[in-house]
């Protein structure tokens, strides 16, 4: 018996291919490896005497199966290489496929010809390029030399002939803005942010997470296949060891990544790359030429000035009080608390520390205010000064 199979192969984020098949009448590989194994298990008796039992009904074949960009890494290895032969087996009449392997798909489609449904990621707009130039101080203080920077290297995305990323590098110290700035931008695009941490990765998983490891291992490609944003944020990326820079030249250029399982390609993206390197000269010199030239644009972020720490610090103070009780926001004086806090702040200026310090500060006068008693604010005085210096 012959039967047809149609395949669809789905690329893009998750919750989209979800919200496109039909769950009634889908059911999902595993599901359906699972039943397959267990019916194998089962072995038939014979009872002298009796005539033999019949094979019993084949199951019905299943409308849909479905399997997502997760379910891949849990069958088997000798599944992947042999899928065509698991289809047939289940048989059903649709087979939808997100995300698959590149091994998947070039079988299915040398057997049963697919179709290909893509995402369409959100694209940067005019009116996107004018939210950010207008929004950015109320996200940013300072860094108008990283606004106009920015819209240089978004107006490249807007232009209808990009089929390629534009990949800029945030460099200066920590705390100054620049992840902020690249949230900033992701929710004016739209979507959920894919950020990847390089420090987080040890160097043997780093490899196989970029180059493509077992099929069942985390994968750079994978991760970019699944996202939803429009932005891809790679933090830290002066943590990354030189070993793996070459990963990202194609990439960079072209959009396209292929891993020893996976193939994508990313189009007209904005790649956010950031790090604490203190100028040009420096990221020419660890990354090497080959890698810095291949970024459009190198943004340099600036450690606030006192005048611009002053005014994060007016926002942390508000945004803080306005969080607390109508009793509790009687104790504190705003005013005495910047004056007091300002004075104090370090050169570095970094606004994370900063925040950290208003929050000490205005949690140790409530703490104060409510004990009431000379012995106790003592030490915690003590415990004040300490966290201080
Ligand atoms: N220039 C700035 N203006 C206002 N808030 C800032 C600024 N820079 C940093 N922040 C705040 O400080 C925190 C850390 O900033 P972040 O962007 O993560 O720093 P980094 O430069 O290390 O990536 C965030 O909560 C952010 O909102
Ligand atoms: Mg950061």
């Amino acid at each position: 018996m012959t039967t047809k199979t149609n395949v669809t192969i789905y690329y893009g984020p998750h919750s989209w291919f979800e919200k496109l098949i039909e769950r009634k009448k889908s059911v999902y590989l595993l599901d359906a490896v699972n039943d397959r194994d267990e019916s194998r298990r089962k072995f038939r008796h014979t009872i002298d005497g009796q005539e033999p039992q019949e094979n019993p009904e084949p199951p019905p074949r299943p409308v849909n199966l479905v399997a997502s960009s997760s379910d891949y890494a849990s069958i088997q290895e000798h599944a992947i290489s042999n899928f065509i032969g698991l289809v047939r087996e289940i048989s059903p009449k649709h087979l939808l496929l997100h995300n698959p392997p590149e091994a998947i798909h070039a079988q299915t489609d040398r057997v049963f010809k697919s179709k290909v449904i893509r995402y369409e990621y959100p694209v940067l707009t005019r009116e996107t390029l004018m939210e950010f130039r207008d929004g950015f101080s109320d996200h940013l203080v300072g860094q108008t030399n990283v606004r106009e920077r920015m819209l240089a290297a978004l107006y490249q995305l807007t232009t209808p002939h990009r089929m390629k990323p534009v990949v800029v590098m945030f460099y200066g110290p920590s705390g100054v803005g620049k992840t902020e700035t690249a949230q900033f931008i992701n929710n004016l695009i739209g979507g959920k942010l894919l950020r990847k941490q390089f420090s987080m990765f040890h160097s043997d998983k780093f490899a196989s997470y970029l180059f493509g490891g077992s099929h069942g291992e985390a994968s750079f490609a994978r991760d970019l296949l699944d996202r939803s944003s429009g932005v891809i944020l790679l933090d830290e990326f002066d943590k990354a060891n030189s070993v793996f820079h070459s990963a990202f030249y194609e990439v960079f250029d072209e959009g396209v990544l292929v891993d020893k399982n996976y193939r994508v390609d990313l189009g007209p993206t904005l790649i956010i790359c950031t790090s604490n390197y203190g100028s040009e000269e420096e990221i020419r010199e660890s990354l090497g030429d080959a890698l810095h030239s291949r970024f459009d644009a190198l943004i340099s972020f600036d450690p606030l000035s006192k005048e611009e720490m002053g005014q994060v610090l007016e926002r942390l103070v508000e945004a803080k009080l306005s969080k607390l009780s109508s009793a509790e926001r009687s104790i504190i004086d705003s005013e005495s608390i910047k004056t007091k806090i300002l004075s104090r702040v370090s050169r570095t200026g970094n606004v994370r520390k900063l925040s950290k310090v208003v929050d000490e500060t205005i949690s140790l006068l409530l703490v104060r205010t409510l004990l009431n008693s000379d012995s106790q604010l003592n030490s915690l005085e003590a415990v004040g000064k300490e966290s201080e210096s």
